[in-house]
């Protein structure tokens, strides 16, 4: 397996005033190719930044990213706006769909940016859609679907570019506990079949769905390993003077 994310000392510190906060604090991590990794961790702990940083939304005050192994930080706005669009898929909590496009628009607009002909965006559009269970709902709009619904659609768009990692940030925040199941079922199976999935969640018994837990407290890694260990799902005030290492 290669490695497709790699974190080296990567550090983002936000200052205000004479304060410093260590959003994420000499994070190194690596993941390869058909991962299914989660990363977990109190409010506050350095989800989102770690999130934006590997979406390529963000780029770290120090320490290098280098994703498919290629240099993060070096590239200017258009590259990383080529690379996102080459290699990432997102799933968010809040699905983001454009509410005056049917599902089958929708699920094309990275293609359309990616300047794939329409036909090709229609085929492989109605193929995503298919795969999430909603082949027959093309023409609705996203506001005659319940949310659960309006996840899959989101994850058919997160697909449909064939990404090198599909990143889902929350993505059963919005969502009621047996909806919740489904999606993260749909995420195992893109998982089998082939995808390398990273899902962010504050939610032990989520993140627990993954193969593996990346756990992060005040900005830095305190467990990196199996998701079903024991340590995997210890909080910070369970951690005895054994550490978490
Ligand atoms: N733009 C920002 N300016 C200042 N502080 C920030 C900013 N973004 C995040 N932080 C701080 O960085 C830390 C980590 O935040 P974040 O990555 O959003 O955590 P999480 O997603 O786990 O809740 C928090 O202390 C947060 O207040
Ligand atoms: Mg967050």
């Amino acid at each position: 397996m290669s490695a497709l994310i790699e974190f080296q000392e990567v550090c983002k510190v936000y200052r205000m005033g004479d304060s410093e906060v260590w959003a994420a604090d000499h994070i190194s991590l690596v993941i390869h190719r058909g991962e299914f990794v989660a990363i977990v961790g109190q409010s506050g702990s350095g989800k989102s930044t770690c999130m934006n940083i590997i979406g390529c939304l963000d780029v770290p005050t120090s320490g290098t990213y280098l994703l498919d192994g290629r240099d993060v930080g070096s590239m200017n706005k258009n590259q990383l706006a080529e690379i996102r669009n080459k290699l990432l898929g997102f799933i968010f909590q809040q699905y983001n769909l454009l509410p005056k496009l049917t599902l089958l628009e929708n699920v094309e607009v990275p293609l359309l940016y990616a300047g794939v002909p329409k036909p090709e965006r229609h085929r492989r559009a109605q193929e995503a859609l298919e795969m999430v269970g909603l082949g027959d709902k093309l023409r609705n709009k996203p506001s005659q679907l319940s949310g659960g619904q309006q996840q899959r659609v989101s994850i058919a768009r997160a697909l449909v570019g064939k990404p090198a990692v599909i990143l889902a940030d929350e993505p059963t925040g919005a969502l009621d506990s047996h909806t919740g199941r489904e999606v993260l079922r749909l995420l195992q199976q893109l998982h089998d079949d082939g995808n390398t999935i990273v899902l962010i969640t504050h939610d032990n018994s989520i993140a627990t769905q993954a193969q593996r837990i990346i756990r992060l407290e005040d900005g830095a890694v305190v467990y990196d390993g199996d998701a079903h260990a024991p340590e995997a799902v210890v909080t910070a005030g369970a951690i005895g003077t054994g550490g978490a290492s």
